[in-house]
């Protein structure tokens, strides 16, 4: 494991005067694969804000390289707020419906438009969407795309800034099969590489464990059980990773086979 830079302590996180998340550690370096299973309502969402930066701690602390999100600089949050980059459920929350696709991508990069043209390009590429396989995808807007696309586009943007790591909160829970393999696939050529870092929350497991090495499992605002993914999968200890297990016939029989992008 690479010396972790995004590290929770102690994190609790409350709405109001309600704590939904208690005591919480967890530590994130380059290369770094998370899973965060649990079920409906015990967390999940509410840690990958924190992670995020988006909700401030009503205990503990998230730190960047260091230092407590609250107390970054200046600078250092920007290089934070780079590094750390969301991926929501089909790509509707982070895309905006008025701007086209290649806008939306060139949003946070720098430079001259030729440049930036040529990027957009590339990310579209990168996530399996080449502009030469699919023309004037660019020009359209997300509603002009099915919902497998509108997430890789999604998946594009979060990368056009060039993060460390992605935290993706049920990415593929609204995709069909075959366009869930293909983002699956995407994310875990991501990792191998560039080293990306992943937290992932889904309530699939066979996805957590074809992408992350480690996984944690909430209950009740609670991390009842963590460790390697093989092992919590195999050998579930609290009761609830068992019945989590029971749920995923195919776990007993080995994880389906994913295939790669065309
Ligand atoms: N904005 C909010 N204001 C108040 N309470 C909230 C808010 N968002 C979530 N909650 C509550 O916090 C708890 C944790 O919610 P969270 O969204 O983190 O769960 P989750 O594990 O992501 O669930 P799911 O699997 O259904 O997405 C729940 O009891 C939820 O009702
Ligand atoms: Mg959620």
């Amino acid at each position: 494991m690479s010396e972790p830079w995004l590290v929770a302590d102690g994190l609790s996180l409350a709405y109001g005067r309600t704590t939904v998340v208690h005591d919480v550690d967890l530590a994130l370096g380059d290369g770094d694969t998370l899973g965060i299973v649990g079920e409906s309502g015990s967390g999940k969402s509410t840690l990958a804000r924190a992670l995020l930066g988006l909700l401030p701690p009503s205990g503990g602390t998230v730190s960047f390289s260091g230092t407590p999100l609250g107390r970054l600089s200046r600078a250092e949050r920007g290089e934070y707020r780079r590094s750390v980059q969301p991926v929501f459920q089909d790509g509707v929350e982070t895309l905006d419906p008025r701007m086209t696709i290649g806008d939306s991508i060139a949003e946070g990069l720098r430079g001259g438009r030729a440049a930036r043209d040529a990027r957009v390009r590339e990310l579209l590429a990168d996530v399996g969407l080449d502009p030469r396989s699919h023309p004037g995808l660019a020009q359209r807007r997300p509603h002009e795309l099915s919902g497998g696309q509108r997430q890789r586009v999604g998946i594009a943007r979060a990368l056009a800034v060039e993060p460390r790591l992605l935290v993706l909160d049920e990415p593929t829970s609204a995709l069909d099969v075959t366009v869930q393999a293909r983002i699956i696939e995407l994310l875990d050529r991501l990792r191998a590489e560039r080293g990306l870092a992943l937290v992932l929350i889904t309530h699939d497991l066979a996805v957590v464990d074809r992408l992350c090495e480690r996984s944690l499992v909430m209950y009740d605002g609670r991390v009842v059980e963590r460790g390697r993914t093989r092992d919590l999968l195999t050998r579930p200890e609290h009761p609830y990773t068992r019945r989590l297990r029971a749920a995923v016939p195919e776990l007993g029989g080995g994880i389906p086979e994913v295939q790669p992008l065309p």
